[in-house]
């Protein structure tokens, strides 16, 4: 990690919007006075936003003894961490060794043709984020794909194709 990094430069990693923090608040009472927790606070900023915005970073310097470009330098550093919001369906394409063998490379070719977007990215209407991940637990069910913590298993490239079709339409109502 890098601890000579400017947090004005680092900035430019991170998202700017409008954000309710309020639900940041118990996160901080919790952790925000533990040593060594702020790991433990990006996680669970994570899990409220779906990502890290810049200003929830920002009220955890203002509201713990880290400084800014700490923080900033933690979450660009982990690969857990997602600096950019993500869309309604977050996809979990698992390319682990029991879906690769399995044809997860298949499958996540289809997704992405049918999506127009790479591993990483979000569909611009931001109904669709891909990720791969290197294990869902659910191997016996290979290749896995995980969306929104649904697990669906035994997949085929048609099939999770249709099941992406599905969720666009009923997202769609
Ligand atoms: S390798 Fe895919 S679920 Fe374990």
């Amino acid at each position: 990690m890098c601890n000579n990094c400017n947090s004005d430069e680092m900035i430019n990693n991170f998202v700017d919007e409008e954000i309710d923090l309020s639900p940041l608040k118990p996160v901080i009472e919790k952790y925000g006075q533990v040593k060594g927790s702020l790991i433990n606070i990006l996680q669970a900023t994570q899990d409220i936003y779906g990502y890290l915005p810049l200003r929830a970073l920002n009220y955890v310097a203002d509201n713990t003894p880290n400084k800014k470009s700490t923080i900033y330098g933690v979450a660009t550093f982990y690969t857990q961490f997602r600096l950019k919001p993500i869309g309604k369906f977050l996809i979990l394409q698992c390319q682990g060794t029991a879906c690769h063998v399995n044809g997860s490379k298949e499958v996540s070719q289809a997704i992405c043709e049918e999506l127009k977007i790479k591993p990483g990215d979000t569909t611009t209407d931001g109904l669709f984020t891909i990720e791969d991940v290197n294990c869902l637990g659910c191997c016996s069910l290979a290749p896995v794909m995980m969306i929104n913590g649904e697990a669906y298993g035994n997949l085929t490239p048609s099939e999770a194709v249709n099941i992406i079709r599905n969720l666009a339409k009923e997202a769609d109502k």
